[in-house]
């Protein structure tokens, strides 16, 4: 199985994808995989296009100047370049306006961002705040920081027997006391997938906000955030094949307009004195300092890489290698899997008596990366009664060899351990 890149950017609706006609093997585009070596850990880090290196060189050798400063044309160009990759990346997620959309680190930052500007600004002694047990620590942490600030209270929604936040269970529980929900799109663990619809309906439904982790979920499956009708969306441009110290928050313009700054300096004002300051309006208000202008770039290249494939077959394909691992990996008797048979891209796995670390350095003898670990989410390791999984996570570059390779691996750690 493979995946082909499209040299248009749209296929009109009764065109087949090539990638279902003419086979064409990606991993050709990623410099940094060897060939034989079976990278399966795209969900802590995705690895990079040859069009993304190209694109963060150019930005560095041949076009760069800082942006919203100079006068002079160079940093012209380069602002204007920053705005239309604002705006291309708003266009990838659906997002209504480009001044919705602020340039952040990572999607830690962005929750960050949220949980201490809107929520300082928003929350009481009382208040709640709805997450679940899959979270990463990501979107726990910083909302327990303004929680404690606050005097806000945390509730965590349960998961259904297969590993899916448990959005009936969630229904019992939301009360008008809760002022925001806190979600992972898709679990970095599990790789289950939210009904973010849904989601976002049982929060309005009791006057509360809804932000979406996006961190697994944009890289592989198309991600609209206006017909999800979420709040904030948030995620990481390492993990969509882009460059690191680059992410995004996405936010409801009225939202973000009535935001305080939570972080300042130069580039988010309007006027500054001794006796006080004005703040620009978003996204500028959020964006203080020199921002990572060739990192916005390379991010956009890795936009581009990711829609010239196109979202859809990524999840098809992604899915197939997933159903591929878990049946093969299901008919061997000492491992346990976790999450639900359709997770997204992302298998998590147990070997009975078999350290997950041990799993994982011995995949590591045949040329196989896996995580191993508690993955950033030990509130899901201790419900799912361990300290820690293995876990395969696919990209584009992945095919039905890595699947094998995995298998082969764990088979070997099996005989191993006997
Ligand atoms: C679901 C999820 N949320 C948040 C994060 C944090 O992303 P970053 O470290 O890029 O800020 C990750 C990274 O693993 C993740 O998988």
């Amino acid at each position: 199985m493979s995946l082909s890149r499209r040299t248009s950017t749209s296929l009109g609706t009764n065109e087949v994808p090539r990638s279902l006609t003419s086979p064409l093997d990606l991993v050709s585009d990623f410099p940094a995989i060897p060939k034989g070596w079976s990278y399966l850990d795209t969900a802590a880090t995705a690895q990079k296009p040859q069009a993304v290196i190209d694109a963060i060189a150019r930005g560095y050798s041949e076009t760069y100047a800082t942006v919203h400063r100079g006068v002079y044309q160079r940093s012209s160009e380069m602002t204007l370049a920053f705005e239309a990759a604002r705006r291309r990346v708003a266009g990838f997620i659906g997002a209504p306006s480009p001044d919705e959309l602020i340039f952040v680190r990572g999607a830690t930052e962005g929750i960050n961002l949220v949980a201490q500007s809107w929520g300082g600004a928003n929350l009481k002694p009382g208040d709640r705040i709805m997450l679940s047990v899959l979270e990463h620590h990501s979107n726990i942490v910083p909302w327990q920081l303004i929680a404690e600030r606050s005097g806000a209270v945390i509730d965590v929604a349960p998961l259904t027997e297969d590993g899916r936040i448990d959005l009936d269970a969630m229904a019992g529980m939301l009360t008008e006391r809760h002022k925001i929900v806190a979600l992972a799109h898709v679990s970095n663990v599990l790789g289950s997938v939210l009904d973010a619809k849904r989601a976002a309906g049982l929060a309005h439904e009791v006057g509360a906000l809804l932000l979406l982790d996006g961190c697994q979920a944009v890289p592989r499956m198309p991600v609209d955030v206006a017909a999800l009708d979420c709040d904030f969306y948030v995620f990481s441009g390492h993990k969509l094949y882009g460059p690191t110290g680059i992410g995004l928050l996405w936010g409801r313009f009225e939202l973000l307009d009535a935001m305080p700054p939570w972080q300042g300096g130069g580039a988010m004002i309007d006027r500054v004195s001794f006796e006080g300051t004005t703040f620009a309006p978003p996204p500028a208000r959020f964006e203080p300092g020199t921002p990572h202008v060739v990192g916005v770039l390379g991010l956009e290249a890795a936009v581009e890489y990711v829609e010239s494939i196109g979202l859809d077959a990524i999840a098809a394909h992604e899915e197939a290698l997933v159903r591929e691992a878990r049946a093969a990996l299901s008919g061997l008797n000492s491992v346990r899997l976790f999450g639900p048979e359709d997770s997204a891209g992302i298998v998590s796995f147990a070997i009975e008596g078999v350290h997950p670390h041990d799993v994982g350095t011995i995949l590591d003898e045949s040329r196989v990366a896996i995580r191993a670990g508690h993955h950033c989410a030990q509130p899901l390791m201790r419900h799912l009664g361990v300290d820690a999984t293995a876990r395969a996570s696919f990209g584009v570059y992945n095919c039905r060899r890595d699947v094998e390779a995995l298998v082969a691996g764990i088979e070997r750690v099996r005989r191993i351990f006997g």
